[in-house]
């Protein structure tokens, strides 16, 4: 038996095999529901359920799948440390609105003797893809799985991986994959901090500092709003940021990069017009946090 049902208190029903998940969407279709499906590693926050609510809310049979891909986590980096609340996350999935959780064993996804990967492009090549090579790789192939095993009219994936949904659009465009992809925004805790499965691992001070990433990214922000014409100064002002703001509250943060790129290519833009996206990556101790923000500057500046 692959699939728990639904109990009392509106937890969702929990397939674990492809069979199951397949028979599951297929009713619901035949009972006329549009296919949702929201993908996440687990360990589910407000940034995740803000996804099965957006998706719940349009009336979709909505699918949230769980799954801890390793073929996107480098070879140092935290698979096994990886947060996993199973329990958890079926009673947040169940309170947002999800309708089914897909969890699958990685013999399932990714059978003795697979070989197959998706291998996205230039998108992949700056930002994270610099500091995690194949991460990128792993992503677009397990969505792409994800994507052929529910076969969802909509996916949602959230701002705070710029990076990732651009990364998606562009292989859902190349590859023909009949889905549409819809972006929600950026969750944030009170003071400014991106939620994020990987907050957990952060100490009271380590916590405090963290906030040093979404300070150097509004200070960039309000720089090019007071007209700051020179994309390298906002850098650098990025960067003095994440310094003082670490070390006013107790200690070194290692910055992967700190950018301000044209939003829909991720190059660098000549001056600062249109969509520009401020996007940067620290580790605070052994924590990697990545966070964003997106500005639309007027096309012809003064
Ligand atoms: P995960 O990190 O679990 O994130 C699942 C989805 O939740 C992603 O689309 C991510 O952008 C979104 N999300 C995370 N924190 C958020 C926040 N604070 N506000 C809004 N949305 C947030 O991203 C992945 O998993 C994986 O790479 C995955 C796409 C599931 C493929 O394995």
């Amino acid at each position: 038996m692959t699939t728990r049902r639904s109990d009392d208190r509106g937890a969702p029903a929990v397939a674990g095999s492809i069979a199951a998940v397949r028979q599951a969407v297929e009713e619901a279709r035949r009972a006329g529901r549009t296919i949702a499906l929201v993908p996440t590693m687990g360990a589910l926050h407000a940034g995740h359920t803000s996804l099965i609510e957006a998706a719940s809310a349009t009336g979709a049979f909505t699918v949230v799948s769980i799954y801890v891909n390793p073929t996107q986590f480098g070879p140092n980096e935290d698979l096994d440390s990886y947060p996993r609340t199973p329990d958890a996350d079926r009673a947040a999935c169940g309170t947002a609105g999800g309708d089914l959780i897909f969890a699958p064993t990685s013999a399932e996804m990714y059978p003795r003797g697979e070989q197959t990967r998706v291998v996205p492009g230039r998108l992949a090549e700056t930002m994270c893809g610099k500091f995690r090579p194949g991460h990128f790789q792993g992503v677009c192939t397990v969505v792409a799985k994800l994507f052929n095993i529910v076969r969802p009219d909509v996916a949602y994936f959230g701002q705070k991986d710029a990076q990732q949904v651009l990364i998606i659009r562009r292989m859902v465009q190349d590859l023909h994959v009949p889905v549409r992809i819809e972006t929600c925004p950026i969750v944030r805790e009170p003071d400014g901090l991106a939620v994020s499965s990987r907050n957990v691992h952060l100490d009271q001070e380590e916590r405090a500092r963290a906030l040093c990433l979404y300070r150097a990214l509004c200070a960039g922000r309000d720089a090019l709003l007071a007209g700051e014409a020179s994309i390298d100064r906002v850098v650098g002002l990025m960067q003095r940021t994440v310094s003082e703001t670490a070390s006013a509250s107790g200690g070194p943060v290692t910055i992967d990069y700190l950018t301000a790129v044209d939003a829909e290519s991720l190059e660098a833009p000549r001056s600062p017009r249109g969509r520009i996206l401020l996007a940067g990556a620290v580790h605070v101790g052994r924590t990697r946090l990545i966070d964003n923000l997106v500005m639309d500057l007027p096309d012809n500046p003064r």
